[in-house]
Order: structure tokens, then C-alpha cells, then sequence
């Protein structure tokens, strides 16, 4: 006991801080509870439904948790990839890390079904019309962990990267990403408002995450390398979970909602979204120097296990 107390005092010292004001405060502090600990009563007031169909509740509530993994795959990437102590992270740091992400990518795309089956066709068709011209499209999680993991060149489909001018910084590459696809007409320039509202709040945000993590992202880290076998397959499995499979499923659940009768109707968001949405039109691939041209070039045709 004595001992704990010499280390508190040394430490309040140290920050030139009286250690009895430190001590009386513990004193008059009350133990911790769950729920304070876990915020349970913000957690569960951030559901706030536009209208009173039951299963926007279940809508909100998904997205929300879709976010909190997004999150989770976020913080994991982070710490490979901004080592702020200037040491790189070994090989052997980095696979455990894909690892954890495969296992939230995992439950991302396992659970999906909760949003393909788990929802009211018809309420869900009435409740969307309140939402418009959001859409999930501006989860701005999924560009940020793009940027950590991989090059913008890689984010850019084939057949647009012809043109690209040859010295494009980021900015300028930024406009030639897969996403812009699906609220941009090439000809004209002009924008969905989807994509207006989020390039008005994230634009300058992605161009400053991507020119900090240029030549710096896990692919650029890891593509000369020499790579064992377990991190190849956790990154092949990464690129499956993130760029074919959860597109896939999520495809899948806009058909489910938007096809009526065969006929397709126009999402929240206005995009031409039943090509743009499938991955093989995207070809979005983290990890290119793990994968054969031919898997390449099949992209989001194939399972892997
Ligand atoms: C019933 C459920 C859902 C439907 C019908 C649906 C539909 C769509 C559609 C049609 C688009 C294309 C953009 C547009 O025109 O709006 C889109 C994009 C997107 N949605 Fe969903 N979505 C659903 C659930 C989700 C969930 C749970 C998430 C998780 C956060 C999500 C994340 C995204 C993302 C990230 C995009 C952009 C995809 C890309 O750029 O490749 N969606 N969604």
C-alpha cells in the first residue's frame, strides 16, 4: 500500500501538483458503474428516426453499429501505420493487426442480413423518402481506411486511369477515385447533391489525410517486401472482406429494396447505383502485389475462403 502512495506522490510532484489534492478528490470520488463507464444513456439517445415506421429504428440503429466497427477497423490501422515513434511496425505486428481488422470485416459483412432480411419491405420503402439526398455513400469512414490502406492510384478504375495527367498530386487524383462515379457526370462535371454535400464537408479532409499517408499507407509499406505467407492471406482476405464481399452483400440489399418488379428504383443518393455498387465495375483493390492478374482482372467475380 505504502508503495502505491510513494508512486502517486512522485508522480503529482513531478507535474508540480500537490499528491493530497490528487488524494482527497479519490476520496470523495464515487466507485464506477457500467453504465457510466459504457455512456449507456447517450449510447442509447443517439437514435433520433425522421418518421414513426417502426423499422427505422432497426435502419438507424445497423448503420450505427456498421460505424463503431468501421471504427474499430480504423483504430488497428492507425496504429500500424502512424507509428508516431518513428519505429515501423515489424511484419509480425502488422499481421496480427490485419487479423483483428479480418474479424471486424468479418461481422460487418456476417451481419448484414440484419439490414437484407431484417427489414419491412414496405416500411422501409416509405421511411428512405424521408432521407433523401443522404445517403451511405458519405460514410467518410470507408474513404479513411481506403487512405490507410492503400494507394489513391489503386482507388482509380482502369479504365479511367488514362486520364490522369502524369504529375496529378492528390488533389487532383482525388477526383478520379472510383467513388466520384457514383455522383459525377465526367462530361458535364456536374454533381449529385450526395456528393456535393460531402466533398463540402470531407474534401479537404481526405486531401490532407491522403498527401500524409502517400508512400506511406500499409500498401506502400509492405509492397517490395518479402511477405510470409500468414499476412499475404490476411491481406488477400482483407481486400475479399472490404472490396468484394460486403460490396456483394450490400448490392444484394439494394436490390432486395430498390427493385420493384424488376425495375429499378431511384435511390436517396441518385446514383446510377446497380452498376456503380457492383465491384466489378469498381475493381477497388488495397493490395494489388497479392493478388494474380487473372484474380485481378476477375475481380468480383470469385470467392476466396
Ligand atoms: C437497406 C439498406 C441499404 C440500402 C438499400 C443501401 C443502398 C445504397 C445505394 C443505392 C448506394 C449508392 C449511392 C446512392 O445512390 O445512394 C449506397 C452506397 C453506399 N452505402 Fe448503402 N445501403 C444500405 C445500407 C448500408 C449500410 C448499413 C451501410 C454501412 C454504413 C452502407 C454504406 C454505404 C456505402 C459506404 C456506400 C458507398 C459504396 C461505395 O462507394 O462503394 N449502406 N447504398
Amino acid at each position: 500500500m505504502q508503495d502505491i502512495i510513494s508512486l502517486i506522490e512522485a508522480k503529482y510532484k513531478a507535474l508540480q501538483h500537490d499528491p493530497s489534492t490528487f488524494l482527497k478528490g479519490l476520496y470523495h470520488s464515487k466507485p464506477l458503474t457500467y453504465w457510466d463507464y459504457i455512456q449507456l444513456e447517450t449510447l442509447m439517445s443517439l437514435q433520433r428516426p425522421k418518421t414513426d415506421y417502426p423499422d427505422e429504428y432497426i435502419f438507424i440503429v445497423y448503420h450505427q453499429i456498421s460505424e463503431l466497427l468501421l471504427g474499430l477497423i480504423s483504430h488497428e490501422l492507425k496504429q500500424v501505420v502512424d507509428t508516431e515513434s518513428g519505429r515501423a511496425a515489424t511484419l509480425h505486428d502488422i499481421t496480427e493487426k490485419v487479423e483483428r481488422i479480418n474479424r471486424y470485416a468479418a461481422i460487418l459483412d456476417n451481419s448484414f442480413a440484419v439490414m437484407s432480411r431484417g427489414m419491412d419491405y414496405h416500411q422501409y420503402n416509405e421511411f428512405r423518402l424521408a432521407l433523401a439526398p443522404a445517403s451511405g455513400f458519405q460514410a467518410v469512414s470507408f474513404r479513411y481506411i481506403e487512405l490507410y490502406c492503400t494507394e489513391l492510384d489503386n482507388l482509380i478504375r482502369p479504365e479511367m486511369k488514362p486520364n490522369v495527367p502524369n504529375d496529378a498530386d492528390v488533389a487532383t487524383k482525388l477526383k478520379y477515385v472510383y467513388w466520384q462515379d457514383a455522383g459525377k457526370n465526367h462530361k458535364t462535371g456536374e454533381r449529385s447533391l450526395m456528393l456535393k454535400f460531402f466533398e463540402e464537408k470531407y474534401l479537404d479532409s481526405l486531401i490532407k489525410d491522403g498527401e500524409r499517408l502517400k508512400g506511406h499507407n500499409l500498401y506502400a509499406q509492405l509492397k517490395d517486401k518479402e511477405l510470409p505467407e500468414a499476412l499475404k492471406h490476411a491481406l488477400r482476405k482483407l481486400d475479399y472482406l472490404f472490396n468484394i464481399k460486403w460490396p456483394l452483400s450490400h448490392l444484394m440489399t439494394a436490390e432486395t429494396y430498390l427493385m420493384a418488379a424488376g425495375h429499378k428504383t431511384a435511390s436517396t443518393g441518385m446514383s446510377d447505383w446497380q452498376k456503380y455498387l457492383h465491384p466489378s465495375y469498381q475493381k477497388r483493390c488495397f493490395f494489388p502485389m497479392v493478388w494474380s492478374d487473372e484474380e485481378k482482372e476477375k475481380w468480383g467475380t470469385f470467392v476466396i475462403d
